[in-house]
């Protein structure tokens, strides 16, 4: 994360600064170049002027003076005024590649003084320029000149001054090629700048934030970040800080929350299975018959709950839901239940309807244990080959929790004493039970409780009738 910081603003930062500055220095090399430019070109323009001028008072004061003699057409003394003329010429050469060349009216070189005048004579270019003007840029001899040509009355020749180019605007070539240096490094200078200044700049804004990061994990908000600075970034320090003090105390408060909360559901459900093992005693006073019946059919029908693989919701469940299969028993005639011989027609009808009363008693309750407690009450005298009661479905269509604890309260009734028989010894049980499979009984969970009957047999000893009353309880939880 810090990385892409670091890198992210520098990039930014110098995508913004690099085209400015070159702009600017490119800019401004432009404009002194143009100024530096014009300069030259005046100072070469009045040195120009100067010269022209100098040589012009020169020959008119040599020419006026074979004037006044009557001279002027004197061969040996027109051949004197041209040395004089060539000597006073040489004398105004200032570099080089400066000439000073002189024409008739004929076009004939006149005089011809500079250092590096071609071998092969006088080069023809000179036609092409016209006088009076200073030029900045013509090819004379395959070389780029400067110069200015004038006419000469008294001899009526036409002279020029010219000088290369470069003699003039070399410094200028240089100082361009200084500008262009001067930018290349202005620019490496500044990149280097800006990623050292982001780096030390960012690097407390890094900490920080690291910091940060180590709170925010470990959700650890009694830690704190230190504000370093006295600048923005330690202003981000504090309201972090800030946002810390805020989040530890909503921590606290929800983890206090949380426990309560757990206390609660704990407190809940214990008072719940309370009800639970109230309402199973008042089952299990109601029918005499059964003593602890309601205890071992709730763990037979949790265990095998547990051998098919259910949920530990649901074999808990069936734990305590089981236990109230006969709950409507409560509503059946004592004189019916009580009665020691067998009952009339008449009688097993109403006796049958427990599962019915059972049912209508529990089918409302917000309670899904109850909810579970009211279709076991109404299917738990359904038969697998659909022989039994109050509807009849056979195989699947009798709910899973409705076979299961048909199964344990069968085999309960047959391993416990019941007035009109002994207690079957547990093997018989188990042989009727085998008869049974895929009669009276699920197959699956007939398999399942005979591969198990080591689990079954354990807590048929355990919670046996004559067993203390206190270990009733402690089954149940
Ligand atoms: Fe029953
Ligand atoms: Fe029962």
């Amino acid at each position: 994360m810090s990385r892409k910081l670091r890198f992210g603003l520098s990039i930014r930062l110098l995508l913004f600064l690099i085209p400015v500055s070159i702009g600017a220095l490119v800019v401004n090399s432009v404009i002194q170049g143009m100024y530096a430019e014009r300069g030259v070109e005046r100072a070469m323009t009045r040195l120009l002027m100067y010269k022209s001028e100098d040589l012009t008072r020169h020959i008119d004061n040599q020419w006026s003076l074979l004037l006044e003699n009557g001279l002027q057409n004197d061969p040996a003394y027109t051949e004197s005024l041209r040395r004089s003329v060539r000597t006073y010429a040489a004398t105004m050469l200032r570099s080089d590649g400066e000439w000073i060349i002189a024409f008739d009216e004929d076009g004939i070189v006149q005089i011809s003084v500079g250092a590096r005048i071609p071998d092969s004579g006088i080069p023809e270019d000179f036609s092409a320029i016209v006088e009076g003007e200073v030029w900045l840029n013509e090819v004379i001899a395959g070389e780029p000149r400067v110069g200015y040509g004038f006419f000469l009355p008294s001899l009526g020749w036409s002279v020029f001054i010219t000088d290369i180019k470069k003699s003039y605007y070399g410094d200028i070539a240089l100082l361009r090629w200084n500008s262009i240096i001067m930018i290349a490094l202005t620019t490496v200078l500044a990149a280097v700048f800006v990623i050292v200044f982001i780096n030390r700049s960012l690097k407390p804004l890094r900490d920080i934030i690291s910091d940060m990061n180590g709170i925010m994990v470990n959700r650890d908000f009694s830690q704190r970040v230190k504000p370093v600075q006295n600048d923005e970034i330690g202003e981000l320090a504090r309201e972090f800080n800030l946002m810390s003090d805020y989040l530890e105390k909503a921590m606290s408060r929800l983890k206090s929350i949380a426990h309560m909360e757990a206390e609660a559901r704990i407190e809940i459900r214990d008072r719940e299975r309370e009800t639970l093992n109230v309402l199973s005693l008042i089952s299990d006073h109601k029918d005499p018959e059964t003593a602890r019946h309601t205890t071992r059919v709730g763990l037979y029908a949790a265990l095998l709950s547990e051998l098919r693989g259910d949920s530990r919701e649901e074999v808990d469940l069936m734990r305590w839901a089981a236990p109230l299969h006969d709950i409507g028993k409560v509503g059946i005639p004592d004189a019916i239940l009580m009665q020691s011989t067998s009952l009339s027609e008449d009688q097993q009808k109403i006796m049958k309807t427990h599962v019915l009363i059972g049912h209508s008693v529990l089918k409302n309750s917000k309670s899904p244990i109850l909810r579970a407690g009211a279709d076991i009450a109404l299917s738990h005298h359904e038969r697998w080959n659909g022989s039994g009661y109050p509807s009849g479905p056979k195989g699947t269509d009798i709910t899973i929790r409705g076979r299961i604890t048909g199964l344990a309260d069968v085999f309960d009734a047959l391993t416990t004493v019941r007035p009109y028989k002994e207690a079957w010894p547990f093997e018989q049980a188990m042989d009727w039970i085998r008869d049974n499979r895929d009669i009276l009984f699920d197959p699956e969970i007939i398999d399942l409780f005979l591969q198990e009957s080591g689990r079954v047999e354990q807590i048929l000893n355990e919670n046996s009738d004559d067993s203390p009353e206190e270990a009733r309880y402690s089954a149940l939880t």
